[in-house]
């Protein structure tokens, strides 16, 4: 059935960030979904639970972001090697779109920041998978057919973009690259995976 009102698809980047580093991230993401064009991108982080405010001016997500959105991006900070509790937190209320199904066949990735090279990177991103496995989204990493992977001297890495925090400084020309990147890969997997749900027989 036609609908007068033609809404723009939209990838969620759904995020918890204290010092901005990776809000920093979701911004680059955010930035390259925008690059492809049809889809657009929603920025969210979620409440804190020590109610200090998190970085910066952003909308608290709400059920109907997730549940209509055509992929998610999503993030936090590394918190002893794995995410911050206030993201874990809002995925335990979640518990009517899993039932729903609502994320099924969409396409997700995960970022993450840390202040020390080695402090669990790839750890939190594994663990930041499994709940959206449960939610039967597909999980999109970065392929090495991205240059900077090989090269990078800072974050990024084949589970998804990562900023390495060293002194508060900005994200790295190669993170910056990366985070670009996986934010376009993820928008053309979103607008590929939306026409084959919406061409499929019902
Ligand atoms: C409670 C807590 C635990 C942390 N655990 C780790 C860790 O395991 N490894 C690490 O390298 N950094 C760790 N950090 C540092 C943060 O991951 C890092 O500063 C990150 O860039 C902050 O992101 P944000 O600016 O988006 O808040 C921790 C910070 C806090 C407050």
């Amino acid at each position: 059935m036609s609908s007068d009102v033609v809404t723009e698809p939209h990838i969620l980047v759904l995020f918890y960030s204290r010092g901005g580093k990776t809000a920093e991230l979701a911004e680059t993401i955010a930035d390259g979904i925008l690059s492809v064009g049809g889809i657009d991108a929603r920025l969210r982080t979620v409440p804190p639970l020590d109610g200090d405010a998190p970085a910066g001016d952003y909308l608290y997500c709400e059920p109907t972001d997730l549940a209509s959105a055509a992929g998610l991006a999503m993030g936090s900070p590394t918190r002893f090697g794995t995410m911050a509790a206030p993201l874990k937190h809002w995925w335990e209320q979640t518990t009517p779109q899993w039932l729903n199904g609502d994320l099924v066949d969409k396409p997700a990735c995960v970022f993450t920041s840390t202040s020390t090279l080695h402090g669990g990177q790839e750890a939190t991103l594994l663990s930041m998978m499994l709940p959206l496995l449960h939610h039967g989204l597909v999980i999109a990493g970065t392929p090495y057919t991205e240059a900077e992977l090989h090269t990078t001297e800072s974050g990024g890495s084949p589970y998804g973009p990562t900023h390495w925090d060293k002194d508060r400084r900005p994200l790295s020309r190669d993170e910056m690259r990366l985070a670009r990147a996986q934010g376009k890969r993820l928008a053309r997997l979103a607008l590929a995976l939306a026409n084959d749900r919406n061409g499929a027989p019902a």
